[in-house]
C-alpha cells in the first residue's frame, strides 16, 4: 500500500465496524491501524452489561497489534456511520500516543472519508514515559 493511499486503511475500517458489539450505544466503530512494516491491524468497539468496560476500536486495534509483537506505527482509520466525523475519545488519544506516537489519522464514515488530522494537534501537551 503507497503510504498516501488510504483506500485500503479506510475500508478495513469500515469493514471491522461490522464486528462490533454495541448493543447498549448502537454506536458501531471501526478502526484499522497500520504498523511500520505495512500491516494493518484492525478493531472495533466491544461493549457489555457493565457500560464502564466498554473498550473503543481504537484501543482495541492498538491492543491487538501490541500483543501480536508490533512497536511502531505510522497511521490509523477510524470510522462511524454519522454525518459528522468522530474522533478518538481521550483514553484512546493516550493510549495511541503512548505506543503510536504522532500517528496519521484519517476520519470517515461510510462512504467518505471526512478528515485527516495529526494525533500531536488532537491530544496537545501530552503526558507520556518522556516526564516519568
Ligand atoms: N467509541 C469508539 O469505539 N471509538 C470512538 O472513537 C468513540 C466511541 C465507542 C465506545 C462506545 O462503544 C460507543 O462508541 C459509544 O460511545
Amino acid at each position: 500500500m503507497s503510504a498516501s493511499d488510504w483506500t485500503e486503511l479506510v475500508a478495513a475500517a469500515r469493514r471491522a465496524r461490522e464486528h462490533a458489539h454495541a448493543a447498549f450505544s448502537h454506536f458501531k466503530v471501526g478502526a484499522a491501524l497500520e504498523t511500520a512494516d505495512g500491516t494493518i491491524v484492525t478493531g472495533c468497539n466491544v461493549e457489555n452489561a457493565t457500560y464502564g468496560l466498554t473498550i473503543c476500536a481504537e484501543r482495541v486495534a492498538m491492543f491487538k497489534a501490541l500483543s501480536e509483537g508490533h512497536r511502531a506505527f505510522t497511521r490509523i482509520a477510524i470510522v462511524a456511520d454519522t454525518a459528522d466525523p468522530t474522533p478518538p475519545c481521550g483514553a484512546c488519544r493516550q493510549i495511541l500516543w503512548e505506543f503510536g506516537g504522532d500517528l496519521e489519522i484519517a476520519l470517515a464514515n461510510l462512504r467518505e472519508e471526512k478528515g485527516r488530522y495529526r494525533l500531536k494537534d488532537l491530544l496537545p501537551l501530552p503526558f507520556d514515559a518522556r516526564l516519568l
